[in-house]
C-alpha cells in the first residue's frame, strides 16, 4: 500500500481522510501531544488493522478521539466530574477513562468495560475529527516500542506502506502523550502524567489519587495501572542511564565519561552542552525548561538511534514538578529505570 502524505491539509483533504476512516482505513493525524494513528472506533476490523500496523499487542486498549466533549455521551457513561474536567482542560491534552457503551467494540478497548476518551485541541486534529463525524480510535502513530512521533517524518519512517494517509500538521506542540485519568465514584486517579499536571487536576478534584506505579519498575505479578504500561517503551538502542545528584556532580561525571567516543549525552542546558563534545550531545533544552524538554524528548531519542556508534547515553534525572513529572516518567522508562546516584 502506498501511504499518501498530505502537507497543510485543506477541507477537501479532510473529506478524503474522513472517507478513508469511514471505509475502515487508517489515517495518521497530528495532535498537540503526539501524532495519532486513527481508525473508525465503531469498527472492530479497523482496531485490528491499527494493532497490525503498529505491531502492537491487542490487549492494549485504544483512546477514542472526539471533536467535541459532548459527543462522549453516545459512547460512554458520563458523569458531572467528566464535564467539569472537560470544561477545564479540553479541548486539550487530557484523556478520561469512563465505562463504555456497547457501541464501542471490545477490540477497541482490549476487552475492558471502560473506554478512554480524548478531545484534542490541535486545529488539524479538530478539522479531521469533525469531518469524520464519528469516534476515531488512535494510539500514538509509532511502531510499538519506538518513541511516540512528534513529526510527520517520524510517522512516515515507522508506518509508510502500512497505512493509507498521513496528515502533516507540523511538529507536535507538547511532545508527550496526554495525561490519563480514570474517573470513578466522583474521584479521579492519575494513570499517566502529561501536560495537564497533578497541580492542575487538583484545582478540580483536590483528592486526586496518584499511584507511583508508573514511576518505578513493577514487581513480579504486579498489575500495571494501564494495560499499555507493562510494555517496553521508548527505549533507544543505546543504553540510557540517568544521573541523580547535584548539578556540579552530574556535570563532572559527564565530563569524565566524555573521553569515550561511544558515549553520548542528553543535554538539558547550555552549561552541559558547553562542556561536552557537541557531536555527541542530544539537546533537550538550553535552560532546563520542562516544556522544552517535553517537546524535544522523543525526537532526541530517535536521533540517538541515528548514531549507531553511540552505545551509552547519560542524562540528568529531571525535576518532578509540573510537566517535569511527565518528562521524568517517559525518561525513566526509556532508561529501563537505570539511575546512578552521585
Ligand atoms: O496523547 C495521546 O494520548 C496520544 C494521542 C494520539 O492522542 N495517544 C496515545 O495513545 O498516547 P497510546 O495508545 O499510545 O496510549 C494510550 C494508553 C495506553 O497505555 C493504554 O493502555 C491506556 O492508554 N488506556 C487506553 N484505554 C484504557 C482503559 N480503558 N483503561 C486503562 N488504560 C487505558
Ligand atoms: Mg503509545
Amino acid at each position: 500500500m502506498e501511504t499518501k502524505l498530505i502537507r497543510s491539509p485543506s477541507q477537501s483533504d479532510y473529506l478524503e481522510a474522513a472517507a478513508i476512516i469511514r471505509a475502515g482505513g487508517l489515517v495518521a493525524f497530528p495532535t498537540e501531544t503526539v501524532y495519532g494513528l486513527g481508525g473508525n472506533a465503531l469498527m472492530a476490523d479497523a482496531a485490528k488493522k491499527i494493532y497490525a500496523a503498529k505491531g502492537r499487542p491487542s490487549d492494549n486498549p485504544l483512546i477514542i478521539h472526539l471533536a467535541d466533549a459532548g459527543e462522549a455521551e453516545k459512547y460512554c457513561i458520563t458523569n458531572p466530574l467528566y464535564f467539569r474536567l472537560a470544561e477545564a482542560f479540553t479541548p486539550g491534552p487530557l484523556t478520561m477513562i469512563l465505562t463504555k457503551k456497547d457501541c464501542i467494540p471490545d477490540d477497541v478497548t482490549g476487552g475492558l468495560s471502560t473506554v478512554a476518551v480524548r478531545i484534542p485541541s490541535d486545529p488539524v486534529a479538530h478539522a479531521f475529527l469533525a469531518a469524520c463525524a464519528l469516534p476515531v480510535a488512535a494510539p500514538s502513530a509509532n511502531l510499538s516500542g519506538k518513541p511516540s512521533p512528534t513529526k510527520a517524518a517520524h510517522v512516515m519512517r515507522d508506518l509508510s506502506g502500512r497505512i493509507d494517509m498521513v496528515l502533516d500538521g507540523g511538529d507536535s506542540e507538547i511532545g508527550l502523550e496526554s495525561t490519563i485519568v480514570k474517573i470513578d465514584d466522583g474521584c479521579i486517579t492519575l494513570l499517566r502524567p502529561g501536560a495537564v499536571t497533578p497541580e492542575m487536576l487538583r484545582t478540580i478534584c483536590p483528592d486526586l489519587r496518584f499511584d507511583d506505579k508508573s514511576m518505578r519498575p513493577l514487581s513480579e505479578g504486579e498489575k500495571p495501572l494501564a494495560p499499555g504500561m507493562k510494555y517496553r517503551h521508548y527505549a533507544p538502542s543505546a543504553k540510557l542511564i540517568l544521573l541523580d545528584g547535584s548539578r556540579e556532580a552530574i556535570l563532572s561525571y559527564m565530563f569524565e565519561k566524555s573521553v569515550d567516543p561511544t558515549v553520548g549525552f542528553l543535554c538539558d542546558g547550555e552549561d552541559m552542552c558547553a562542556l561536552l563534545p557537541r557531536e555527541r550531545c542530544f539537546s533537550l533544552s538550553s535552560c532546563q525548561s520542562g516544556g522544552e524538554m517535553a517537546a524535544r524528548l522523543f525526537a532526541a531519542l530517535r536521533e540517538i538511534d541515528d548514531h549507531p556508534g553511540i552505545e551509552t547515553v547519560f542524562g540528568a534525572l529531571p525535576v518532578r514538578q509540573g510537566i517535569g513529572l511527565a518528562v521524568y516518567n517517559r525518561l525513566i522508562k526509556a532508561a529501563g529505570f537505570t539511575v546512578i546516584t552521585l
